[in-house]
């Protein structure tokens, strides 16, 4: 409902959706197993909590409980997935993405990647805009570099419990990205549970949000034995809700297979204690968000200590040698996730004599020995700040 409302305003995301899908569809082609192999991917979160009663001012262990509990779903260690002889334990995945709340903040300083704001708003309606500072909520975080999560009373919303945007809309509607839950559905303590929401109180609603963020339809596509262009997830007739009885054919006008639907599937409608898996084409789908529109994640500081993102200690963490030297310089940087840097060279008298754009891999090399000997300066630019170092030519 929510994108449909996202579409009705921006019709052109429509296209974008396309074009992002043939993109990710590539990706997944080209890369047929390396989600299994990866480097894992670490994915800050900041919560934003919206309060206006003091009960939706949830606690710091809530919001914990919230983080562990996503943890578990995206690498198969809940301890309610299916028994190894069930049918469609060949299909359930390790999606092999961790999720940390946010340590450095959008400039490299220290946060408990939680935001606390008293709101006007009684209740919130599911209207994406409604959570921005400008309507009694709060921004979000850089959206490229974190996951925002906002924790508010959804009451306006007809029993939402909560919604998402998608990666397609991130370049172009970055204000609204993130995803968006009532406080009665958040984790599995505290007010989880609460307020008539007792079958939504063990923290799912965020993690099949979340998989809507990393690009998950839900299983039955929105329409009738719709397509969730997911291969390993059988078709299914239509949203499935409390929890049924495997093998559930309830659903058959679209011809499921002897085992029925996957209604266990985080991207189905039935409740918390019911729902337990992701497939592997599931974690391909999302890895590759992770890939395409989502990749400026890989590269965020968010989940680092955030004295090591500030610039003294940066400064430590850059190596040139040999210096002084004879214009062959070697340079280094520790933090190898520090990406697209750049290198610019001035002489003494402050004059820019030459620029190396878009530094990816280190040792770099930097050969400026038709230089006369003398003092330069590097000032090297690295995740928005910029460090200067004194290098001395003598030939
Ligand atoms: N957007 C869906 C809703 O608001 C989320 C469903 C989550 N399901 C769950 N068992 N927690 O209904
Ligand atoms: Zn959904
Ligand atoms: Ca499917």
């Amino acid at each position: 409902q929510h994108l449909e409302k996202r579409i009705a305003k921006d019709p052109a995301l429509l296209l974008r959706m396309k074009q992002s899908e043939m993109q990710m569809q590539n990706w997944i082609t080209e890369h047929p197993h390396t989600f299994k192999n990866q480097q894992l991917i670490i994915i800050p979160v900041v919560v934003h909590v919206l309060w206006h009663e003091t009960i939706e001012n949830i606690s710091d262990d809530q919001i914990q409980s919230q983080i562990e509990i996503l943890n578990k779903d995206f690498r198969l260690l809940n301890d309610d997935s299916l028994p190894s002889i069930h049918p469609f334990w060949p299909y359930t995945a390790d999606a092999e993405i961790e999720f940390c709340l946010a340590s450095s903040d959008p400039n490299g300083n220290a946060t408990t990647g939680i935001t606390r704001t008293y709101t006007d708003s009684i209740s919130f309606t599911g209207d994406g805009n409604e959570k921005l500072s400008s309507n009694g909520g709060t921004d979000n975080w850089d959206p490229s570099k974190y996951l925002n999560l906002w924790v508010c009373n959804l009451n306006g919303s007809n029993g939402t419990l909560g919604y998402a945007a998608f990666p397609a809309d991130l370049a172009t509607s970055p204000s609204e990205d993130g995803v968006v839950i009532r406080y009665e559905a958040f984790g599995n303590i505290g007010t989880a549970g609460s307020g008539g929401f007792d079958l939504n109180n063990l923290g799912r609603t965020a993690t099949h949000e979340v998989g809507h963020w990393l690009n998950l339809r839900h299983i039955w596509g929105d329409s009738l034995c719709g397509d969730d262009f997911v291969s390993d997830t059988q078709i299914a007739e239509e949203a499935n809700y409390g929890c049924p009885t495997f093998p559930f054919k309830g659903n058959s006008s679209c011809g499921s297979d002897s085992n029925g639907e996957m209604y266990m599937n985080y991207m189905d409608y039935v409740d918390d204690n019911c729902m337990n898996m992701f497939t592997f084409g599931q974690a391909a789908r999302m890895n590759a968000a992770l890939n395409g529109d989502r990749a400026e994640l890989l590269t965020s500081l968010g989940c680092e200590i955030p004295n090591l993102v500030n610039e003294v200690s940066l400064e430590n963490d850059i190596d040139i040698y040999p210096n002084p030297g004879n214009g062959n310089f070697e340079i280094n940087i520790h933090k190898l996730k520090y990406d697209n840097i750049s290198i610019r060279i001035y002489n003494l008298v402050g004059f820019n004599i030459q620029n190396f754009e878009n530094i990816n891999i280190f040792p770099f090399t930097i050969d400026i020995n038709t230089f006369s000997n003398g003092i330069y300066y590097f000032k090297i630019n690295i995740s928005d700040k910029i460090i200067t170092q004194k290098v001395i030519i003598a030939k």
